[in-house]
């Protein structure tokens, strides 16, 4: 048995709903076949953009979208993706499989994308190989509404009224693929760009720097040293491998206990790794006028066998299920400065939420713990601890379970709990300390641990009502989780005619 304590007086922080935001790449099939096909394909589409996809990112409320990368971002230059698109320039995308990019997804449908999904863009420009005047030309180009070359520019191309952006990164990991740049060179850098990104109108910019790789601690504290009055936030990538080293890849189905739990002791390093990030970013800014975001995140492994190398599409499991429901409560849990995270990516490349097959598309397992965390987006955290114990093989050690809790505005109370044990299921007792709560409906996302969906049987893996739970006197409650599987249990509040 395992004591769980929540504690819905002490209300913490608000989770932003950008935490449960997404990235989508100029790589693979994400952005071309994924998100988009064209007005003139027989797949369904609303101006080019896949129906299908449009839908299933509404029912998850998908709040931000990041665009066009990724190292993508560095070698892009907007301009190459506007007006006519028969007349567009074609491009090598070198970093992702030397594929042919004819630029026919560019800015006016990237917002349009936004704007049928319902979420606020979020681009990351150019620094490594752009130069200041471009990218201070975007920004004019897509929220000046006055008279200006580039404001005719764009109503020339048929967008009138300027669009609002926010979310505007200046660079992406410029440590590597992004210039290879020294943190005292970014900086500089980013201070010499930044200054140049201009507010139009009422639209405000968030800007972002460039943050660290991993646990690359140096980056953090020489950025923020330099250039920490200069931004918004910072960016931090973290990915989750399971090799020897870091950059080894293995298998993303058919895996052994070994690489399950392998999986669940280097994604809970995220935790430290943000823990430390804010310490340092704290020191420099001790009053908290810079968040942190995590735009990059998620599982990396070995590409289906068969499909390009350079386009990173994996298969996608209950492992990426526990992944995701980690490092999603582990993000609520700081979300007094955890401002944005982005998992890598929307469809089709890495931890995807959605795969597709020409006209076919299924909803990963990490789909469905979006769709059942959405109710976080917007709720005030509350305090919460959970006893554990520990699981795993030498080396690779984890609790074996890991929860957050928030009350929404309605006052209902969502917890979400995973249990990380391949095998072992863990009986739950838990004390709500509160007004007094009734059982509104629990779901759960769970299977043997290898798990997934195929076009053949999409739904393989899927949300499935959650019956294991038992609430008693209003805050005793008594949970049965079953092994690998991610839960979420909901209370709403007693009427005053029953308490
Ligand atoms: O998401 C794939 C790649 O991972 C991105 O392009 C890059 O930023 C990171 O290294």
């Amino acid at each position: 048995m395992f004591h769980y304590v929540i504690n819905t007086h002490h209300k913490v922080s608000t989770i932003r709903p950008e935490i449960y935001g997404g990235f989508s790449e100029h790589l693979g099939r994400c952005i071309y076949g994924g998100v988009y096909v064209g007005e003139d394909s027989a797949i369904p589409n609303a101006n080019g953009m896949r129906t299908d996809i449009v839908e299933a990112l509404k029912k998850i409320k998908l709040p931000v979208l990041r665009w066009p990368g990724g190292c993508f971002a560095d070698e892009y230059h907007w301009k190459d993706g506007i007006g006519d698109k028969t007349l567009r320039k074609r491009m090598v995308n070198t970093h992702w499989g030397g594929v042919v990019e004819d630029n026919s997804f560019g800015t006016h449908e990237f917002m349009e994308f936004c704007r049928q999904v319902g979420c606020q863009p979020y681009i990351n420009g150019n620094l490594g190989s752009g130069t200041v005047e471009e990218m201070q030309e975007w920004i004019e180009y897509i929220t000046f509404d006055g008279e200006s070359p580039m404001a005719n520019l764009r109503r020339k191309n048929g967008q009138d009224a300027p669009w609002k952006l926010k979310y505007f990164c200046v660079g992406n990991e410029n440590w590597g693929c992004g210039g290879n740049m020294r943190p005292e060179f970014y900086a500089d850098n980013y201070r010499r760009y930044a200054t140049y990104l201009r507010n139009f109108g009422d639209n405000r910019l968030y800007k972002i720097a460039c943050g660290p790789n991993s646990a690359d601690y140096r980056w953090t504290e020489e950025v923020m040293k330099i250039a920490g009055k200069q931004c918004n936030a910072i960016s931090l990538h973290y990915y989750t491998t399971c090799g020897d080293e870091w950059k080894t890849k293995t298998q993303a189905t058919g895996f052994n206990e070994e690489y399950w739990y392998r999986c669940m002791a280097r994604t809970l390093k995220m935790e430290e790794i943000v823990s430390k990030h804010l310490q340092i970013m704290d020191y420099y800014d001790p009053e908290h006028k810079v968040d942190l975001i995590v735009d990059e995140w998620g599982t990396w492994f070995d590409v289906e066998p068969g499909t390009n190398p350079g386009f990173l599409y994996q298969q996608n499991t209950i492992r990426d299920a526990l992944v995701a429901g980690i490092n999603l409560n582990i993000f609520n849990k700081h979300s007094d400065r955890v401002a944005m995270s982005n998992i890598a990516q929307l469809v089709n490349v890495l931890q995807a939420v959605i795969l597709t097959e020409g006209e076919k598309m299924l909803l990963t397992p990490t789909y469905h713990i979006y769709d059942m965390y959405s109710v976080h987006q917007g709720a005030k955290l509350v305090d919460s601890w959970i006893e554990t114990k520990e699981i795993g093989i030498d080396g690779f050690r984890s609790p074996n379970l890991h929860e957050s809790a928030s009350v929404s505005d309605d006052g209902t109370l969502n917890a979400t709990i995973c249990n990380l044990s391949p095998t072992e299921s863990a009986h739950i007792c838990a004390d709500v300390l509160g007004d007094g709560y009734r059982l509104k409906e629990a779901f759960i996302v769970g299977g043997a641990m290898g798990d997934y969906n195929t076009f053949e049987k999409p739904d393989k893996v899927q949300v499935q009502p959650f019956t294991d739970c038992k609430l008693e006197q209003g805050r005793l409650m008594d949970i049965q989780i079953p092994a690998s599987s991610v839960v979420r249990i909901s209370l709403e509040p007693l009427g005053i005619a029953e308490k």
